[in-house]
């Protein structure tokens, strides 16, 4: 029995150090998990971030500081708090990530963020645009935008322009209340007029019936956010529907209703329409001739759009942070690195604020245009090193 006892016991002490071997093994790899839309409406968020962050490591290379870069993907299927959740704690339990970046959506962004803050885990934020996620958790540093943040440049634009009478409609959840409150209180503090306030639903909007009343108030121009891809061709569609173009009601919009991903699909109705954001694809510079390029190698048919610009950027901030810490991830240390960095993105100048770890990044004033029979949104004005004016 002894004996027996013995053998046990030095086959447990080979397996022991047959699993020591692969956990050395396993920690030669950086694990960056990415929660994002990858089915159900919101799809395009995860196609476009994703795709993002694969040009970035096509462009760099996968191994950082002596250590294999491996994206660990899982699919919110939209905005559904309980899965982001589950979805987080799986990824930092079983995966052992060193990292969760992603979030298409606010809902899910705001989901993990105590579970983040428990963990200890460096949060990137590639899209989700709502002012507060960042507050929510001191591991949360973002790398796309916020919605005051490009909001208040387009009232301040349209009062300069000579519009004075607005009504507001934004998809009714946390970023779309954002932009219609800094729209507000950007708009009026000017001296303009706000004549009408309407709220969408998230979930199977119907435009129609709220474009119609837009219509029959007869404002000079209506001020819209809704989430890029789906919604904006839904919403899109309403308009063109029901005439408001030539009612004459001028269309202000964030970038997501003209997001360059589905903007030739919006049609010629979208042309003339001025829009507020951080990243046009016409954008020229050769960060983003490389960037351009670097997409197309993954995805040569789909045109990529600000979000694929967030997975970029945020591929880029992460491996910074890997080469800072040489491969050796600590939560509180990563946010040290993350807290200021500055580098040039396919946008252009872009900063995480040292305090807020928000982005600090020129909002650019477009015009939907067609250039060699595309369409496109051309930037003509820019409001330079812009933060969020709530922060
Ligand atoms: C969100 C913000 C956007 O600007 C967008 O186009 C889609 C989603 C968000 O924060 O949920």
């Amino acid at each position: 029995m002894k004996t027996f006892l013995r053998f046990v016991s030095a086959v447990a002490a080979v397996w022991l150090s047959a699993l020591c071997g692969s956990a050395a093994a396993a920690g030669d790899t950086i694990k960056v998990g990415i929660l994002v839309e990858m089915s159900g409406t919101f799809a395009s968020f995860g196609q476009q971030i994703t795709t993002g962050a694969k040009a970035y490591m096509k462009q760099n290379g996968d191994t950082v500081a002596g250590k294999k870069v491996e994206l660990i993907i899982r699919d919110t299927t939209g905005p559904a708090p309980d899965v982001a959740k589950r979805l987080a704690q799986e990824l930092i339990v079983q995966d052992e990530v060193d990292f969760i970046a992603g979030f298409g959506l606010t809902p899910n962004a705001l989901a993990v963020a105590p579970i983040v803050t428990e963990a200890k885990k460096p949060t990137i934020i590639m899209n989700a645009a709502t002012s507060i996620i960042t507050t929510k958790s001191p591991y949360i540093a973002r790398v796309s935008f916020t919605l005051p943040q490009v909001t208040e440049p387009m009232a301040q634009w349209a009062y300069k322009s000579g519009l004075r009478k607005v009504y507001t409609a934004v998809a009714d959840y946390p970023p779309g209340i954002d932009a219609e409150k800094t729209f507000k209180n950007a708009f009026t503090k000017l001296g303009g007029e706000i004549v009408g306030e309407a709220r969408i639903p998230l979930v199977n909007p119907e435009f129609g019936p709220f474009v119609q009343r837009i219509k029959d108030a007869k404002p000079q121009a209506l001020f819209v956010f809704v989430p890029a891809g789906e919604l904006a061709v839904g919403f899109m569609k309403a308009y063109t529907e029901r005439g408001l173009a030539n009612a004459g009601i001028k269309l202000i919009t964030t970038g997501d209703v003209v997001d360059d991903g589905v903007i030739n699909a919006l049609g010629d109705d979208v042309l003339g329409v001025i829009s507020t954001h951080h990243y046009s694809v016409a954008h020229d510079s050769p960060e983003n001739a490389t960037f351009l390029a670097e997409y197309a190698k993954i995805n040569s048919t789909q045109r990529p759009n600000f979000m694929a610009v967030g997975g970029y950027d945020g591929m880029a901030a992460i491996y910074e942070v890997i080469r800072k810490l040489n491969g050796n991830i600590d939560g509180d240390k990563a946010m040290q690195v993350l807290r200021g960095m500055k580098w040039t993105s396919p946008r252009g100048p872009i900063l995480i604020d040292a305090d807020t770890r928000d982005m600090v990044q020129n909002v650019y004033v477009r015009e939907a245009k067609k250039v060699g029979g595309k369409i496109y949104n051309v930037e003509f004005e820019t409001f330079p090193m812009v933060k969020d004016p709530g922060k």
